[in-house]
């Protein structure tokens, strides 16, 4: 039990076995009820009325005004998400505000949805049970009324090779997949090379009948080779600390990329600009596209996305990769995105780490604290 009764405001559930670890410590905690995000409103007048930590989601604007309401009271944001575009980190330096998310422990929960999304699209699995289910399957035919495409020794271009993008290679090379790689800021020749000795090791033990190979290339390259697309940066926008990824796909990547190629975003929606990727599809400059994340989420119910003519290859989720039970529950803060969620607010708040903010794992802008 802490000696101070800290004050937390969370602007969404996240789970009584992470929360409870709150409650046991003596925490005053409030909840707000709904399942839609509270209005920014009520998150200023929260922090101003002197709350010391605030437990926020990836649909909360945490800028200069909410910074600026906790200036001398707030003293840290806990964010359950890895993703942090909604967080103004100048705001929170210029306040000295710490903010922590919850990288890592959604890395695999991640990757193998973008890998699901990918098969989802490719191998028609919403078409085939659509069909089965309005009982229009008439009769077993070698070709109709449709066919899927194989993952299986294709190519993939992964844009971005951060930790989910690394974790996408890993799964894409069980299933014999040649690999292009595209990074705008850092390249990990390392995990590359180990990649290729373990799709070395594959061939020669005979595990896969192809040589495959993964290597960085340009990102004309990957875009214009790869007969998959799947994208995992950040979303940096222009002007931003960091190269600029938002509308990253565009008309004019995207007419870089085949005819017969796939596109799936599971990073963030304004990657992609969604009217570009709506005429490329509806005019069939790609073959598919799968995507999680959206310039607007929830989707607008006008989305041209939503276009039945192009509902055969673009498949829509509701920003749901890291939905897995563990993965977003877990109180292990080794495991679950809550309990990592609220062991960074824990650390923050409880001075662990002998209270140095900049040794602590999951705050993000250690930059404001280093002396
Ligand atoms: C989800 O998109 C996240 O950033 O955790």
């Amino acid at each position: 039990m802490s000696d101070k009764k800290f004050r937390i405001y969370a602007t969404c559930h996240i789970g009584d076995p992470a929360l409870n670890r709150l409650r046991d410590k003596g925490y005053e905690l409030e909840v707000y009820s709904g399942p839609e995000a509270p209005p920014k409103s009520v998150i200023v007048e929260k922090v101003r009325s002197g709350i010391d930590g605030l437990i926020t989601t990836l649909r909360d604007p945490i800028d200069g005004e909410v910074f600026e309401a906790g200036k001398n009271t707030l003293k840290v944001v806990a964010q359950i998400a890895v993703g942090f575009d909604n967080i103004n980190r100048a705001d929170a330096n210029r306040c000295r505000i710490p903010f922590t998310n919850t990288a890592e422990v959604l890395t695999d929960a991640t990757a193998e949805f973008a890998f699901f999304m990918m098969g989802a699209v490719a191998r028609r699995l919403w078409d085939s049970e659509k069909m089965v289910r309005e009982n229009q399957w008439g009769s077993w035919h070698p070709f109709l009324p449709f066919l899927g495409d194989e993952i299986s020794g294709k190519t993939i271009a992964v844009i971005g090779t951060g930790r989910i993008g690394q974790a996408m290679i890993k799964k894409c090379s069980g299933f014999d997949m040649n690999i292009l790689c595209y990074d705008p800021v850092y390249q990990d020749n390392k995990f590359v090379a180990a990649i290729q000795e373990l799709m070395d090791l594959r061939h020669r033990t005979g595990l896969q009948q192809e040589k495959t190979r993964i290597k960085y290339v340009t990102l004309e390259e990957a875009l214009s080779q790869a007969d998959y697309v799947t994208l995992h940066v950040p979303l940096i926008k222009e002007g931003e600390n960091g190269a600029p990824t938002h509308h990253l796909i565009n008309e004019k990547t995207l007419k870089l990329m085949r005819k017969d190629s796939y596109l799936i975003n599971s990073s963030r929606g304004p990657v992609v600009s969604e009217a570009a990727l709506y005429k490329a599809l509806k005019e069939k400059w790609i073959a598919g596209a799968a995507l999680d994340v959206f310039e607007k989420e929830p989707l607008p119910s006008d989305s041209p996305l939503r276009d039945p003519e192009i509902e055969d290859r673009c498949r829509l989720f509701h920003h749901f990769a890291s939905g897995a039970r563990i993965t977003r529950l877990s109180v292990d803060p080794n495991k679950g995105m809550a309990g990592r969620c609220v062991q960074g607010l824990i650390d923050v708040l409880e001075k662990n780490y002998g209270g140095d903010v900049t040794r602590m794992p999951y705050v993000v802008n250690k930059e404001a604290f280093k002396s």
